[in-house]
């Protein structure tokens, strides 16, 4: 970015950000003198810890995507842009994994690493920290088939899985062209049996998933500066597991076995079994991460929690952007206000991007007969 480009980027959000944490216009300009010398000097800025904390809290807020914002100001932040060794990055991202698993009360975290602008890219290649492997075989995937390229690509780097279909998959971590890859230490990893309250059949199914979803794969943009790699948390929502994960036919596709070990008459589209046992399974999500003492929020109580958050930034006077497509949930969406509202899909800074995946995946389409 050109300098004065990137001072533009700096100022805004330095602007805004103190402002908001109730800082006067002395300290603005005091501020943004010393970035501005910066800038000149280095070719680029630091952010303080304040600011760093605040500006991820704000891409969270500015996440159009996310049903969950509600919680944005209490985002934890790990300072770790000393960080850019493979080592070191792996050793703390399994920190802020235990920090952020928390026994099962989980705690949105996030951590940042050397930005793009200091030190060689930092990138961690893996989509989520913790995700289930996908194997291809002739008779069809095993385990996810959302994980099936980067598979190969650990694989490649001299990974090998067991082959089960819930085998986690390595971090990998490049910094520049150095690439390693790490196992997760598996008491580490929280999971969840899935059981269903009425039907024991349902357990025997044998599906299970982690506690906590940690995107790892998105760039957090503030104030002109990029970090490559910031890997955050929140909690799930159960419709992301029950209605997604575990229910999408190019996923684990286990609609038709739950309607099988209820007994659901699978005759006819009409009977609607697949909508019956996607309620049933969600259910037995919900279910499963309470028992164990898993953080997890049904999406009727997370569209409330989201219409409270467009109140507050009414209330703050700030515009409250969103991907209507997204924010609905798969699960009886009409059921919640969202539905019934629109949202302004505006793209606000600081925020949180997709990145170009570091190695070769295939463009991901949707294959109609697989509905059938
Ligand atoms: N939908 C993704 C998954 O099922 C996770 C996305 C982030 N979700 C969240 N609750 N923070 O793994």
């Amino acid at each position: 970015m050109r300098m004065s480009a990137l001072f533009d980027e700096a100022r805004a959000f330095i602007k805004t950000c103190y402002r908001e944490l109730g800082k006067n216009e002395v300290e603005i300009e005091r501020r943004l003198d010393e970035v501005r010398r910066q800038i000149d000097r280095e070719g680029t800025y630091d952010h303080t810890f304040e600011e760093l904390e605040h500006g991820a809290r704000m891409a969270w807020r500015n996440s159009n995507r996310c049903i969950g914002r509600l919680f944005w100001q209490t985002l934890h932040l790990f300072d770790r842009r000393h960080l850019h060794r493979p080592k070191d990055v792996f050793d703390a991202v399994c920190e802020h994994l235990a920090f952020a698993q928390n026994g099962g009360r989980i705690r949105p975290t996030i951590t940042v690493f050397a930005s793009a602008s200091r030190e060689r890219a930092v990138r961690i290649w893996n989509h989520q920290i913790v995700r289930y492997a996908g194997y291809e075989t002739p008779k069809g995937t095993v385990g996810d088939p959302a994980s099936a390229a980067f598979t190969r690509v650990c694989e490649a780097l001299g990974w090998r899985g067991r082959g089960t279909p819930w085998d986690v998959l390595p971090v990998v971590i490049a910094d520049g062209d150095e690439i390693a890859w790490f196992e997760l230490p598996l008491p580490l990893i929280l999971e969840v049996p899935i059981e269903h309250p009425e039907y024991p059949s349902i357990a025997d199914l044998g599906l299970r998933w982690y506690a906590t979803p940690v995107l790892s794969d998105m760039a957090l943009i503030i104030g002109g500066i990029r970090y490559t790699a910031a890997p955050f948390n929140g909690w799930y929502m159960g419709t992301e597991i029950g209605a997604r994960n575990l229910a999408d036919p190019f996923r684990y596709n286990m609609l038709p076995a739950v309607a099988e070990a209820i007994g659901l008459d699978r005759s006819s589209d009409a009977t609607l079994w697949r909508d019956r046992a996607l309620v049933e399974l969600n259910i037995a999500v919900l279910h499963s991460y309470r028992k164990r003492g898993v953080t997890i929020v049904d999406h009727h109580t997370a569209s409330r929690q989201f219409a409270y958050f467009e109140r507050l930034e009414r209330d703050a006077n700030r515009r409250v952007t969103g991907d209507w497509t997204w924010l609905i949930p798969p699960l009886s969406p009409a059921a919640t206000h969202i539905f019934h509202s629109g949202y302004d899909d505006d793209f606000v800074l600081p925020n949180f991007v997709r990145q170009p995946s570091p190695y070769p995946a295939p463009p991901f389409r949707v294959d109609p007969s697989m509905f059938r």
